[in-house]
């Protein structure tokens, strides 16, 4: 069953003779536990679709539909809520919040879907042994290192359980020993909750572990 549809979706930054078409009627289906990588050009409008899929932009034609229902009549603050509760969402860079450590910041996603601070300790301390970082629980992000950092990303974006997790190059700001073992992280964790992944990635070998690749060209997803 798809989980996420994107219809016909076109996206057009600015007006008049400067607008800029990023996409021009991209369809893209991804459905339930399913992995999708997106790969294509600078500049070519991966990271537009994922800020549309997850629903933190919003395109200027077309529809996203997440469990068969339309989101585009959504009021901001349904969105919101959709958004924290239906997808995680990681980063090239890990954005982790500078003044916070590793616990606070996995625990944060799930104190703002209202889960109790037992609750959400008790998870971020299970998700952080998941991922390696037990030793690391009161470091703030300067002082973790590039993959450390990422992991706790990792964690973060599983918090809330998310039904879709959307990645923008996870890896890239990893060296490739970095980047192959977190990757193989974040794909037995994807497997093991049952998440969808839909994945942005420079890497054609991380593109190939998933189950389908989708190219972004001229504003169009196609599959090869
Ligand atoms: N808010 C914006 N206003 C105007 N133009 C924008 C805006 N955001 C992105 N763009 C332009 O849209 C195009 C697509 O940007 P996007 O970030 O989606 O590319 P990308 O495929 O993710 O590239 P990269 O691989 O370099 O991350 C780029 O040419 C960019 O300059
Ligand atoms: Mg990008």
């Amino acid at each position: 069953m798809s989980l996420l549809d994107i219809k016909s979706v076109s996206k057009t930054y600015g007006l008049g003779e400067g607008a800029l078409t990023v996409l021009s009627g991209a369809d893209l289906i991804l459905n339930k536990g399913e992995r999708v990588a997106i790969v294509g050009q600078s500049g070519s409008g991966k990271s537009t679709l994922l800020h549309i899929a997850g629903l933190l932009d919003k395109p200027t034609v077309g529809e996203v539909h997440l469990n068969n229902v339309s989101v585009d009549d959504f009021s901001d603050r349904k969105r919101s809520a959709v958004r924290n509760s239906t997808f995680g969402f990681i980063y090239q860079t890990h954005h982790l919040m500078p003044d916070f450590t590793a616990l606070e910041n996995v625990i944060m996603p799930a104190r703002i879907a209202g889960m109790s601070q037992k609750d959400a300790v008790t998870r971020a301390h299970e998700l952080l042994a998941k991922v390696g970082l037990s030793h690391r629980l009161s470091h703030r992000p300067s002082e973790l290192s590039g993959g450390e950092g990422q992991r706790v990303a990792i964690a973060r974006a599983l918090m809330n359980k998310p039904e879709i997790l959307l990645a923008d190059e996870p890896t890239g700001s990893l060296d490739p020993d970095n980047a192959d073992s977190v990757f193989d992280l974040f794909e037995s964790l994807v497997k093991d909750e049952g998440m969808a992944l839909l994945m942005v990635t420079h890497n054609p070998d991380l593109a190939k572990r998933c189950d389908r690749v989708l190219h972004l060209d001229h504003g169009h997803l196609t599959q090869s």
